[in-house]
């Protein structure tokens, strides 16, 4: 699980412009990498978690099975949090803190069908706060995401394959994207 997500995943050159939100268009690049292994996906959670900080938000769409928990789980790794600490899947509880660099917020939407149940959970202080907040089924929560965070969709490309696209919305998530890409520039679109 330490290697680089470069080394045999891969970046599309793929360039979508705009990503439909809701109830409006935010304007955003996205870059899409080919994962072609669990590893390789949980490896690129660790690259995004390493350059991640306090306040920030990264939502997780794609069908179940896709990998977003694996992924978090990448996450968790690059942000320090104790591999023993982390438990796979918080389906059952809606929210599970881990300690680690900062705190990560691993969230879950899975079971939040309306908007107003989504209201009603009050997970406002853990969004934007002093951790990084990591929501699976981002999509249930749009209501209450910020405009800008980063937006990770995985969706399934053959049995071991993902194709997982990476949304930034905002200076600060433009600014993390390129980073990544810089880190791994040998495989840049
Ligand atoms: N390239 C890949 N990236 C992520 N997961 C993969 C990949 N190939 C196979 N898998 C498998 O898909 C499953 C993803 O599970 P999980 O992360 O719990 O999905 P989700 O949280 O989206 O429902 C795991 O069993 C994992 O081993
Ligand atoms: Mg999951």
């Amino acid at each position: 699980m330490s290697r680089a997500p470069g080394e045999s995943g891969s970046w599309e050159a793929v360039r979508i412009p705009a990503f439909p939100r809701q109830s409006c268009r935010v304007d955003a690049t996205s870059v899409v990498y080919r994962s072609a292994s669990p590893e390789q996906t949980h490896a690129l959670g660790e690259a995004i978690g390493r350059l991640a900080d306090a306040g920030d938000v990264i939502g997780l769409i794609g069908e179940l099975g896709a990998g977003k928990t694996l992924f978090v789980g990448g996450l968790a790794k690059g942000l320090d949090i104790d591999p023993a600490a982390y438990v796979s899947s918080p389906t059952f509880a809606i929210m599970h803190r881990y300690p680690g660099r900062v705190p990560l917020y691993h969230i879950d939407l899975y079971r939040i069908e309306t908007a107003d149940a989504c209201a009603r959970l009050g997970l406002d202080e853990y969004l934007q706060g002093d951790g990084v907040a990591a929501v699976e089924w981002a999509e249930h929560g749009w209501g209450i995401l910020p405009k800008e965070m980063l937006t990770v969709r995985l969706r399934y490309f053959g049995s071991d394959t993902r194709l997982i696209e990476i949304i930034p919305v905002g200076d600060r998530y433009v600014r993390l994207v390129r980073e990544l890409m810089r880190q791994f520039s040998a495989l840049k679109p």
